[in-house]
This record gives structure tokens, C-alpha cells and sequence, in this order.
């Protein structure tokens, strides 16, 4: 496994692994890896002869409320699990690198970065679509693998992909759960025993408030009865909608994504699920 931190050596890395037609993937982390990333390496795999993993922490992406020296790193143990899942490259650019003095440019995004993640979290997502670009820009791969556990985020991403022809595939992976349901996440290590006993409520009443939709109630009397439960149980619920997928636009019938955000604590657990 190759360990890069220049982007010298990252160019003649990426174009010794695209020689004679052959395919990189990417998966885009902050590190503090789960099962769910590690899973994405593996789905990388089945579509490219070379898997790279960036970890970057991503200071854009935070606001200045937002404690960015308080995400959990842990370099030496992301490492550990990378070689044995099988990664082969490991792009580990320092903020200089990402981000020279004198860096001005941001990708701005629309449609369905407003909203949700975008409205409780200013500037989030121009974050994230500018080191998306950038990363996919330094790697040249040719498909980055996504979580669908931050359903926006494969929206938003997709968007700024096709918007500005970007020659990369997007593919989203189902998100990966622990065995009670909660949704694999970094964030997750912040909970306490209590915390983390109750977080898997947030996922069953999603079930149970798709399952009543299915069988023909309408949505909105079904979310708030679900929000007043998270309420009950100690959790602050941030949102919990309905949304056509890409858009994310409000549900006109058809396909949809159920959306949810609850703080537990000092930890915003997301979590999304199709109808
Ligand atoms: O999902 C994440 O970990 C981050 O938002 C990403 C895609 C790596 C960009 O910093």
C-alpha cells in the first residue's frame, strides 16, 4: 500500500494505475475509518483494478461553530484497516497541499445542496463540492465510491459532476448498518453507552413510518408522530422529510427518500432510507 502526501508523487501514482485502460477508483474519507468506508473500498474494487482512499479532513466543510479540531483522527489505526481490506493507494495531502495560500476558488452549488444538511449547515456543502473536485481532479480516477448513508452528499456530488463534465463515476453504495440498525458513522464513537443504546431508535422509527406510508397514510401526520417520538425518547430532531431522491424536492408520489437529522447529545446522527 502506497502512502502519499505530495502531488507530484499522487500524478505518477494515478497515471502508472490507468496505464493501458485500466480503471482507478476513489473513495473520498476523513478518516476515523468504519466499516461503512471500508466497505466502500471493497465495492472500489469490483469495479477498478486500483482503489485509492483519500483522508483529508476537510476544514471547509466545518463552520467556525463547528469544532473541526474535535473530529476524531486516528491515522495509525485507518492505516491498520486499509492494508487489510486491500487498499492500494492512500492519499493523505496535509491543508497546505489542498489549499496553497492564496486559494480562492469554491464550487457553488445549488438545487439540491439547499436544504436539509445545506440549511443547518451554511456552507457545508460548497466544502465538500470543492474537495470533491479537487480530489477528483488530483486522483484522475475514474469512479469515487460514496456512502448513500449522506444521501444529500451523493446528490450534491452527482450534481457538480454532471454540471461541470467531470470524467468521473459517480457510484453510490448502500449505506452500512451495525447489527441494531444504527448506521455506521465516525461520529458514532462520540456517543456515550446511554446515547449510543437510544440511537438505534432513530433508524426503527424511519421503518415503521415507511411501512405506514406504504400502506397509504399520508405523510406529513405519520413524520410528526415519528418526531414527537425522538422528541419523547431525549433526542432533538433536526428534520425527518420526505424528497423525490435527486432532487430532493418534496415527494410528489413515485420514488422517494426519506431524509432524517437528530442531535443526540453533542452528536448529529443522519440517517436516510428509500420508500
Ligand atoms: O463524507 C465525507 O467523509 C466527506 O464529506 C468527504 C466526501 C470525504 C469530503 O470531505
Amino acid at each position: 500500500m502506497q502512502i502519499i502526501r505530495d502531488l507530484a508523487t499522487l500524478r505518477a501514482a494515478s497515471a502508472e494505475a490507468r496505464r493501458d485502460g485500466r480503471r482507478l477508483a476513489l473513495v473520498p474519507t476523513m478518516g476515523a475509518l468504519h466499516q461503512g468506508h471500508l466497505a466502500l473500498v471493497t465495492a472500489g474494487r469490483q469495479v477498478a483494478q486500483t482503489v485509492a482512499v483519500s483522508i483529508f479532513v476537510n476544514p471547509l466543510q466545518f463552520a467556525p461553530t463547528e469544532d473541526l479540531s474535535r473530529y476524531p483522527r486516528d491515522e495509525a489505526g485507518d492505516l491498520a484497516k486499509l492494508r487489510e481490506v486491500g487498499c492500494d493507494i492512500v492519499w493523505m495531502p496535509d491543508v497546505p497541499t489542498m489549499y496553497p495560500p492564496g486559494s480562492a476558488t469554491r464550487i457553488e452549488v445549488t438545487g439540491p445542496a439547499e436544504g436539509y444538511e445545506g440549511a443547518a449547515r451554511p456552507d457545508h456543502f460548497r466544502g465538500v463540492a470543492t474537495v470533491c473536485t479537487k480530489l477528483f481532479s488530483q486522483t484522475q480516477a475514474d469512479v469515487a465510491v460514496f456512502g448513500e448513508k449522506d444521501w444529500q452528499q451523493v446528490q450534491v456530488v452527482s450534481r457538480v459532476v454532471a454540471d461541470l463534465d467531470l470524467p468521473i463515476r459517480i457510484l453510490p453504495h448502500p449505506t452500512v448498518r451495525e447489527a441494531d440498525g444504527l448506521a455506521c458513522s465516525s461520529r458514532n464513537i462520540r456517543l456515550t453507552p446511554e446515547q449510543r443504546a437510544l440511537a438505534p431508535l432513530l433508524p426503527r422509527l424511519m421503518v415503521t413510518a415507511l411501512d405506514t406510508i406504504r400502506a397509504g397514510a399520508a405523510p406529513g401526520p405519520v413524520l410528526e408522530r415519528a418526531t414527537r417520538q425522538l422528541q419523547e425518547a431525549g433526542f432533538v430532531p433536526d428534520y425527518l422529510a420526505l424528497v423525490q431522491p435527486e432532487t430532493l424536492q418534496p415527494w410528489q408520489g413515485g420514488p422517494g427518500r426519506l431524509l432524517a437529522a437528530a442531535r443526540l447529545g453533542e452528536v448529529r446522527l443522519l440517517d436516510n432510507m428509500a420508500l
